[in-house]
């Protein structure tokens, strides 16, 4: 096998199925982009990127804002190697830059339980922010455990585990280009 089909997953067993095609991942990147540069007008904002699964993400979404922004990065991990949500929240990369009277855009790669968005919101919003949205590129609003919604959504989805575009199944996938999904083993 060549290194980049090990590298697209095929070396661990399932090919994930494509769920959102690469082509609509990017037309919708560039809606969201154009929504959010319209509501912000000029305003400053501190985009936050929350690691890991939001980083393709993120990337191609600030190349598209057509606004001035800083970058951060905030890492959380709630998952383990496990495809259900084991409702806890670790803080695995703090941002150390003061968010107090910054206008924070939270960028998110899924929401599932909406347990991570939330436990992200209430805490960012204790270090004052002028202003505090979130945009998610995904949600399963039938898993949904607590009052949770984005700002800005891309898709919604059904209950299905995805990877793709940043996100993984136990460190795998984040390469593929396209939103796919792989079936539970059991
Ligand atoms: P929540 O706290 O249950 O909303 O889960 C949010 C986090 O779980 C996301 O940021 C992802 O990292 C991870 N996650 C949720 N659903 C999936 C999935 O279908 N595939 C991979 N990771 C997921």
């Amino acid at each position: 096998m060549s290194a980049s089909n090990e590298s697209k997953g095929e070396s661990t067993g399932k090919q994930p199925k494509i769920l959102i095609p690469e082509i609509k991942l990017q037309a919708r990147v560039a809606e969201l982009a154009l929504e959010i540069a319209n509501d912000y007008q000029d305003r400053e904002i501190t985009a936050v990127c929350v690691l890991k699964g939001s980083f393709v993400f993120f990337t191609d979404i600030i190349r598209r804002l057509n606004l001035p922004l800083t970058t951060e990065f905030l890492g959380v991990s709630s998952y383990g190697n496990k495809m259900v949500s084991s409702g806890e929240v670790k803080v695995t990369l703090d941002i150390n830059e003061p968010l107090e009277n910054k206008h924070v855009l939270v960028f998110e790669d899924i929401v599932d339980t909406g347990l991570t968005l939330s436990y992200i919101t209430n805490l960012l919003r204790t270090r004052k922010p002028a202003s505090l949205r979130t945009c998610a590129l995904l949600m399963k609003p039938e898993s949904l455990k607590t009052q949770v919604e984005p700002d800005y959504l891309g898709f919604k989805i059904g209950n299905e585990f995805v990877v793709g575009y940043g996100i993984d199944h136990a460190g795998k996938h984040r390469g593929l280009p396209y939103v796919g999904y792989i079936e539970h083993d059991h």
